[in-house]
């Protein structure tokens, strides 16, 4: 099978590193991708938010399937552009990735199938915000209603504090995405991540994760993109998982159906974990970064047939195995990140990956033959161990081996966990 994947981050390289892995997979390209990508596929370098440039690709080169690692293509539909030329594609129609692109919409979907999440009301002006937000007293969160890279959310823990943030949103501190406005009850309890392929019909239950968005340890400090991650989340048992596939995943994926927007791709659901169960937070249409890279170094089963399945509607042909090792990921990132940081800081040396360890590529490029950090998360360092503690001690020992003078850290991924195994 000839693959094209579309991104160029570390949830990617764990992609690419796995797709490569399979005995169907005949050749891999990625678009844009990225150094460490170039390892397992052959780069080609056109403008993957060009629909056009991404069909006329497939085309040229006969390529018989699609993977779609970020949300923003999805958004801008490059999935349906891609099925009306009659491709296999993992990633779901721009209308279904709404569930991602729009948090009001997600929550209308909540609340027509009973899918346990915050009480919540969608607000398109700021005295009206204001006058719920009110009512309803603090803690409160307010959420800008479309992508905003992360930063559109606000746990207020005052009501002055939420007031504040309806006004950046209507200000426009989030462009477009703040034109319309949740907001919605807080939720008290621990967050997972949760995992699961659907083809519209069918549901296949994947993994969970825990990731740490703040920079600072203690989870402390500025939000990121994450500064690490691991799998399993300790929270999610077995019974929470059987909870969360019938009150969250299969109403969902009903009701996107009776939508008229079957989902066919990743259901990435954040949860939080509270008294009454699990409670949605929010979905995103595409696999985690890092959370994607720990998935990958557990998942026993080849990738390629299962995302292939997903695509084509014969989900229920497939399973998954998973290792059980846990595994975790240490995500370096610039001096700086998330403010402002230098770019093009060379990269010396990169220690190659041993059994169940691994450095993933994230925001990294060559400069003249050489390597360099371009962006504000780096690398990704990632193992497996037979507890998180052993994975965790493994992944610094490899990191300890990265030669980057301006990365940086967390020295305490996956404390919450290491915290539970020592109890
Ligand atoms: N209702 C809620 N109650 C408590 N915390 C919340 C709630 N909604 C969001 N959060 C916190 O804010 C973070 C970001 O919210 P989320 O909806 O996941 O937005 P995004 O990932 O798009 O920024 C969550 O990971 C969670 O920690
Ligand atoms: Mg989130």
């Amino acid at each position: 099978m000839k693959v094209l994947l579309i991104g160029s981050g570390g949830r990617e390289h764990a992609l690419a590193w796995k797709l490569a892995q399979s005995p169907e997979l005949t050749k891999l390209y990625a678009a844009p991708g990225n150094p460490g990508i170039a390892e397992h596929a052959t780069l080609v370098p056109f403008n993957t938010e060009d629909n056009d440039a991404v069909v006329s690709f497939c085309k040229d080169n006969a390529i018989d399937f699609v993977v779609v690692g970020p949300e923003a293509p999805l958004v801008a539909g490059v999935a349906d552009r891609l099925r009306a030329e009659g491709f296999a594609v993992f990633g779901p129609s721009a209308a279904a990735a709404q569930l991602e692109g729009s948090k009001g919409f997600t929550k209308d979907i909540c609340a027509r199938y009973d899918i346990p999440t915050g009480a919540y009301q969608r607000f398109n002006n700021a005295p009206k915000a204001k006058a719920y937000i009110r009512e309803q007293g603090a803690p409160i969160v307010v959420k800008a209603d479309g992508l905003a890279a992360g930063k559109g959310v606000t746990v207020a823990m005052t009501v002055d504090e939420a007031l504040a943030a309806v006004d950046d949103c209507f200000e426009g501190a989030f462009g477009a995405a703040g034109a319309e406005v949740v907001v919605e009850a807080y939720l008290d309890g621990e967050e997972a991540s949760f995992f699961c392929l659907s083809d519209g019909k069918h549901a296949l239950a994947l993994a969970t994760a825990q990731d740490h968005k703040r920079v600072g340890e203690g989870d402390t400090g500025p939000n990121t993109g994450g500064m690490g991650a691991y799998s399993p989340a300790p929270v999610m048992t077995p019974e929470m998982v059987e909870r969360t596939m019938k009150e969250i995943i299969e109403p969902t994926m009903r009701g996107m159906a009776e939508s008229g927007y079957p989902f066919s791709g990743v259901f990435f659901a954040g949860l939080m974990i509270t008294k009454k169960g699990p409670e949605l937070i929010e979905y995103n249409v595409r696999f985690g970064d890092p959370e994607c890279q720990v998935l990958m170094m557990r998942l026993k089963s080849d990738l390629l047939p299962i995302l292939y399945a997903t695509a084509t509607g014969t989900l229920d042909k497939v399973t998954a195995e998973w290792s059980d090792d846990p595994a975790l990921t240490v995500v370096m990132a610039s001096k700086g990140y998330p403010g402002s940081y230098d770019k093009n800081t060379p990269i010396k040396s990169i220690p190659g990956a041993g059994e169940g360890a691994k450095v993933f590529h994230a925001g990294t490029a060559l400069k003249d033959g050489a390597l360099v950090a371009t962006g504000g998360r780096v690398l990704n360092v990632t193992a497996s161990g037979k507890t998180v503690g052993e994975a965790q001690a493994r992944a610094y020992a490899l990191l300890d081996k990265v030669e980057w003078d301006n990365g940086f850290c967390r020295r305490d991924i996956g404390w919450q966990a290491i915290k539970r195994e020592r109890a």
